[in-house]
């Protein structure tokens, strides 16, 4: 007994940025981003706050499901970083929608909405909650160097979330790291003024070696599916539906190909939202949900890689 996915919601910033809106003011073209990476447009934060779509998402989750805040045993947030060091996010969002359970953030970078199923899973098997809340957000807007253009025109904002209960529907999940402190690496780069501190900070917004996260991240993605696939006693050809995370079309494409995958059961947005690390998977699942697409007992298999390195696989049987 595990959980099924009894609600999803999703809360995006106004503003859309397009490929030729970049073009102004860096060296790049539509025509550049589209064709390397599956890229037309994506959302960025102007006057919204992180805080309010994560409350948003997770309201709209809540109300998808009939659930009352008061009523969930466990709040995840799955983020780089909130709006504040502390509060978490998810305490921002447990106040906001009346939960006074356990809630805390997580951060495994792109992976992180699989690692927090995992956690639910645990919570639930332990017999420690029967209803969690995950919500995702990431402020991608505001990590990056927006004069590189290697690594700014990849990236959008947004917020995702779902409820999970008790009962039949997650069939298996695998979770792996590759440690690796420099292909991807985001420091924080806010000035302390600490008269002891010894260590120089790290000025560079973002580093990423653009070649080899691809690289880890085809081969990832492959195996993944391989090993979620055989924990759940299933074959890649059972699988109804595919939920990779939304870093490249060429990505996905790639780690696919090798299991001759029909390309209709691969769901993408990434024409319109960019990678939004850890929420691309909510995005794409809220969507897809709200789009009628799915039907009670379609295999659902979501599958990511992110900075750490970390990656993971999750298959989840739709009950509604
Ligand atoms: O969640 C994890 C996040 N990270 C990723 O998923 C990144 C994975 N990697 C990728 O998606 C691809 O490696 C990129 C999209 C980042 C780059 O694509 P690529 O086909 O590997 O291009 P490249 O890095 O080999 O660059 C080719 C050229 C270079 O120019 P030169 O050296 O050939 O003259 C770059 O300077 O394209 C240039 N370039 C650009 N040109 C126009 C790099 N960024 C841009 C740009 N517009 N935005």
């Amino acid at each position: 007994m595990s959980f099924f996915i009894a609600g999803t919601g999703r809360a995006m910033p106004e503003k859309i940025v397009t490929n030729d809106d970049l073009a102004k003011f860096l060296d790049t073209s539509d025509e550049w981003i589209f064709t390397r990476t599956g890229i037309r447009r994506r959302r960025v934060l102007t006057h919204e706050r992180l805080d309010d779509l994560a409350v948003a998402s997770a309201r709209a989750a809540l109300a998808d499901a009939g659930t009352a805040g008061a009523d969930v045993d466990l709040i995840l947030c799955a983020t780089m970083r909130g709006d504040t060091y502390t509060p978490s996010l998810a305490c921002t969002v447990a106040e906001a929608v009346g939960a006074t359970c356990p809630a805390f953030d997580l951060n495994a970078a792109c992976v992180g909405v699989l690692y927090c199923m995992e956690v639910a899973d645990s919570f639930i098997a332990a017999g420690k909650a029967e209803t969690v809340l995950i919500v995702s957000a990431e402020a991608m807007s505001k990590l990056l160097d927006w004069t590189d253009r290697a690594s700014c025109v990849l990236f959008g904002d947004g917020s995702g979330a779902m409820v999970v209960k008790k009962g039949e529907g997650r069939l298996a999940g695998v979770l792996s790291t590759k440690p690796d402190s420099h292909v991807i690496r985001m420091p924080n780069f806010e000035g302390l003024n600490s008269p002891y501190n010894a260590v120089e900070q790290e000025k560079q917004a973002m580093h990423m070696d653009g070649g080899e996260v691809y690289k880890f991240a085809v081969n990832a993605m492959g195996s993944r599916i391989e090993d979620v696939c055989a924990r759940a006693g299933l074959t890649p050809a059972d699988i109804d539906w595919y939920l990779p995370h939304q870093a490249n079309i060429r990505i996905i494409d790639a780690s696919l190909k090798k299991f001759k995958i029909d390309k209709s059961k691969v769901l993408t947005n990434i024409a319109d939202y960019g990678n939004m690390s850890a929420t691309s998977v909510m995005v794409l699942l809220d969507e897809f949900a709200k789009k009628g697409t799915f039907r009670k007992g379609d295999k659902l298999l979501f599958v990511a890689f992110g900075a750490g390195l970390t990656s993971g696989a999750e298959i989840v049987a739709w009950q509604r």
